[in-house]
């Protein structure tokens, strides 16, 4: 019986190392490309924020190729109320730019002293605005400015990475001259989509990054392109860009109803 294997035995001895080998290489692929996938997610996720050294008004932190910029303390806030921003950035316009209605609950995140939000509450007569900011600070000098006889605007203190506004609350979440300093602006975004109610709509209001002629820093400025890149990346739609202010875009973006 352990004579010479016959020409039949060897043929299935080649045909199953083959078929063994073909066994393995589709296993070896399989992994290779399961530790592809795992590494790609894994780099994806981590690139989202980058480190990098701060620039002179940055923090040193990138998001989707922009540094942020760094916080305006609460001590500077003389600057927000100055009377020559009537002039220099015409809120009015922007505010009858927001198109609103009596009965909108809006969001004014980044809210700091409650510039435009004192504005904006006598438009909402049946609604309100909702004041968020991660300065107390800021939330107390708002309240003094309130208890001069506006009813309809509600502080709120909110935290670097969550407006903390309740899910499916506002119609419109406005943003003057802050996004750009959230040090977690993916996540305060989240937050804000969630909070908005389906076809809410969003507005941001950001110096020209692309007009030299803005004297601002240039972290405190943002071109219409990133803002439209970041706001895409939470899943907003973008409407329009009005450009008639002289310093800043205004930006319209909404959620999907
Ligand atoms: C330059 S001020 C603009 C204030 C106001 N919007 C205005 O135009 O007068 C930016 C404000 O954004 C606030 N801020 C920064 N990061 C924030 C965050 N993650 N959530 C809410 N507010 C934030 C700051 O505390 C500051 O009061």
């Amino acid at each position: 019986m352990t004579g010479r294997p016959s020409l039949v035995q060897i043929n299935g001895r080649k045909l199953r190392n083959q078929m063994l080998l073909t066994l393995r290489c589709l296993v070896l692929v399989a992994v290779l490309w399961g530790l592809t996938a795992c590494g790609t997610a894994t780099l994806q996720a981590s690139t989202e924020y980058q480190t990098v050294t701060p620039s002179a008004d940055g923090i040193g932190r990138v998001y989707l190729g922009r540094e942020i910029a760094q916080t305006m303390g609460h001590q500077g806030a003389g600057w927000l109320d100055r009377p020559s921003r009537v002039l220099q950035e015409r809120p009015q316009v922007a505010i009858a730019a927001l198109d609103l209605s009596p009965t909108d609950i809006v969001a004014d995140v980044g809210v700091g002293t409650g510039y435009f939000a004192r504005r904006i509450a006598p438009l909402v007569p049946q609604g309100k605005v909702l004041a968020v900011d991660i300065q107390p600070e800021m939330l107390a000098m708002l309240q003094a400015e309130e208890a001069k006889g506006i009813e309809n605007v509600e502080p709120i203190l909110g935290q670097p990475n969550n407006p903390n506004l309740p899910p499916t609350s506002i119609d419109l979440a406005l943003m003057v001259d802050a996004y750009h300093e959230f040090a977690n602006p993916r996540e305060v975004m989240e937050g804000v989509v969630t909070a908005l109610k389906p076809g809410g709509r969003v507005v941001l209001a950001e110096y020209k990054a692309e007009n030299p002629m803005v004297m601002i820093k240039r972290l405190h400025k943002m071109s219409v392109a990133q803002v439209r890149r970041e706001m895409a990346a939470v899943g907003l739609n973008w409407v329009k860009t009005d450009d008639r202010l002289p310093e800043q875009h205004l930006l319209f973006f909404q959620k999907p109803a």
